[in-house]
This record gives structure tokens, sequence and C-alpha cells, in this order.
């Protein structure tokens, strides 16, 4: 097979690229090592920035989210029986979108199919080759058989545990790390959400969220032990202990029900550089990780998208490499922000099982300064809704 840009990965980030670039003349296969059914049962995060809205709208794939996404002006933040709200349209302007990122990649998938988009499924030995020459290919197995696709570009949006970044050579490559002691756990309900908008909690017992997908859809979290696995957790003792880590107002009006999807993620930081090797691009959790508290995953993989789809654009129609060789630089400077808003975030509604009591006060007084503080509000909100690109 032939094309100009072979795109490893058939997530949001893979998917989102394809379009745009379709929209665009430019011609794309997608490798995918699992079904669509699996990628499309991955429950993910639901915040998406006006970026990722507009991008949305630029790859022709926003009239589902438009009708069925809610616009938040802002998110509530709990500790102890306290609790405040930033108010993202009065510091920013700018809502953000409730819309899952499942729906989003079902709505990417249905146009690349509907456009007659090549998205290879179920490959195996994904390879990247030659990709510090004019010439990359990608190598891979399907049924068992092997396969080759010639490309000018390979776009790596194969996630962290993905091959397109192993495929930069140690020499050229560094990464920055940070690990955190806990986990988020998560329920996804046919219940009511107990709030309109978001609610970040810090309790002394761990941090909590209270999120959403619809009216009849709620999504919450509990902070938890890396050595918790789901079935520890029966529904009964989750929902008993979310009520305890939010707001007595909030806890008491909680409507719980069965859980129709229960999964535990850990958190982690990390960066690799450069994201551009020769021809190869990585886009997404390919390069980067956030941890969940600030929503930044998918956001930050479109960002990457708009830099790499507007660089190869200029390269298609200009025959300019600017775009090209300003890619990393350009998406690197973004991600390292997303990556402090997300620590920051993380660090100042978590429980860490080293924390000090000078520790705790700090975060106390982190919370009060930013409850009262209308600079630190504009700061946070808008961080949170998105920062520029
Ligand atoms: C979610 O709805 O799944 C969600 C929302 C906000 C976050 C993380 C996850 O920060």
């Amino acid at each position: 097979m032939r094309t100009q840009v072979a795109i490893i990965g058939g997530g949001p980030a893979g998917l989102l690229l394809s379009q745009l670039l379709h929209v665009n003349g430019i011609d794309s296969v997608i490798l995918e090592r699992k079904t669509r059914d699996y990628v499309l049962g991955r429950i993910r995060a639901g915040v998406l920035e006006q970026g990722l809205v507009r991008l949305m709208e630029e790859a022709g794939c926003a009239g589902r989210m438009h009708a069925e996404g809610f616009s938040h002006d802002g998110a509530l933040i709990s500790y102890g029986s306290e609790i405040f709200r930033i108010d993202f349209a009065e510091h920013t302007g700018t809502p953000v979108l409730i819309y899952g990122q499942t729906e989003v990649t079902r709505d990417l998938y249905d146009a690349r199919e509907k456009a007659g988009g090549k998205i290879e499924f179920e490959v195996d030995d994904v390879m990247i080759r030659d990709a510090d020459t004019d010439r990359p290919h990608v190598q891979y197995t399907r049924n068992g058989t092997a396969r080759r696709i010639d490309c000018e570009f390979v776009a790596g949006c194969d996630g962290f545990h993905g091959v397109s970044r192993q495929a930069i050579p140690l020499t050229v490559r560094r990464e920055y790390e940070k690990i955190y002691p806990f986990g988020w756990l998560g329920v996804l309900s046919k219940t009511p959400p107990v709030n309109h908008e978001l609610i970040y909690a810090n309790s002394e017992r761990g941090f909590a969220l209270c999120s959403m997908r619809n009216d009849h859809l709620s999504r919450y979290y509990i902070q938890c032990s890396l050595s918790d696995s789901p079935a520890d957790w029966t529904d009964e003792a989750f929902w008993e202990e979310l009520k305890r880590r939010i707001p007595k107002a909030q806890a008491d009006t909680l409507v719980t029900g069965p859980s129709i999807e229960k999964s535990i993620a850990p958190l982690r930081s990390f960066v690799t550089e450069p994201m551009r090797w020769g021809r190869l691009f990585l886009c997404g959790d390919a390069a980067h990780i956030v941890p969940p508290t600030g929503a930044k995953g998918l956001n930050t993989a479109a960002s990457d998208v708009h830099y790499l789809y507007n660089a190869l654009r200029e390269y298609y129609r200009d025959g300019s490499e600017a775009g090209i060789n300003a890619y990393s630089k350009r998406a690197l400077a973004r991600v390292w922000k997303a990556e402090r808003f997300s620590w920051w975030f993380s660090s100042l509604l978590h429980r860490y099982p080293d924390q000090s009591a000078f520790d705790l006060k700090m975060q106390l007084a982190e919370l009060e300064f930013l409850r009262a503080n209308r600079a630190a509000q504009q700061a946070m909100a808008e961080n949170y809704v998105g920062l520029p690109y």
C-alpha cells in the first residue's frame, strides 16, 4: 500500500488527524491494534476545550457533539465542608463542553467510514522503518500476513504503550516522568448527576470527583490505593466512600445506583522530547501523559493534532517545511503547560501517603487563596478551559 501519511493508532488523536488531513485533500491510512468495538469500549474523560470543539468542526464531525454536549460555565471545588465555584465564563469568556471522549471517537469513526477512509484493524508487529529518511515505511502483520505501507510521513498516535515512541533512538530521546502514589477508581452509573457542574473534592479521606455524561448518566471517581482492584469495591462501598468525601449537602442528595462500568487508572505525568524524529511525529499519549485531574489528556492530544495537521497542510500546499520543523517545539511548549496545570491541580486535591502536617497546611492555604483571590481563579480558569493554540 501507498499513502501520504501512515497513522499508527486508531484512537481519537489518529482519527482526528486522519479526518482533518482528508478534509484538506491529504491521504492517510490508520493502523489499529484492536477492534473498533474495543476502542469504543474504553471510558475516558468527558471535558472538551474549545480548541478541540473547533477542530471537530473543521473536521466536519461536530453535529452530534453540539446537539448532545453540555456547555459548562464553571466548576466547583470543595474541601471538607467548604465549597466554592470557579466561573470560567466570567474569567475567560469561554466554556468547556461536556461530551465523552468515547463519543468523540465514535463520531470520528463514523466520519472516516463515510468518507471511505482506510483503517486496518487488528494489526500486529507494527514497525516504523527509515523514519530518518525521505522514504519511511511501516511494516505490520494482519491475519498472519506480512504487509507494508510506503508513505511520506508517519504519525505516531498509538498511546503510551505504543511502538512509535520506541522508534526514536534512545540517543535522541529524553523522557521525564512522575508516578503518583495512588489511582482513581471510576464508576459510571445510570443516575442523575449530583450537581449540574463538576465537583472536584479534596477531603481528608482523599480526592473525589463528581462528573457526568448527561442528565441520566453520571461519572464519579475516588482516589484509591494502587494495590486496590475494582473487584475490591462493591457498588455500595464506592457510594459510601464517595459520600464521605463530598460536602454533606451534596452527599445527602446524591442518587446512587448500580455501576455500569468500574475501573481503576493509575496517575502519571510523562513527557518525551523531542516529539519529532525525521519524518515521524508523535501525537497525544504516545508523547505525553497527564494525571486526569485537569481533564487535559484528550485536549492536549488535540493541540498536537492541530500543530501537525497544519504543518502537513502547509507542506503539501506550499512546499513549506516551516511547520514541520517547528512541530516539536510548538507542541511541547503547550504540553508542558498542560503538564504543569495537571500536576498542580492534582497536588492541590489529593492526599499523599508521605504528606506532613506542614504539607497539609500548604494545601489548605492554597485552596483558601484560590477561593478568595480573583487572579488565582483567573489563572485556574484560563488553564482549565485550555490555553490558546
Ligand atoms: C470525566 O468525566 O470522566 C472526567 C471529568 C473531569 C476530569 C476527569 C474525568 O478532570
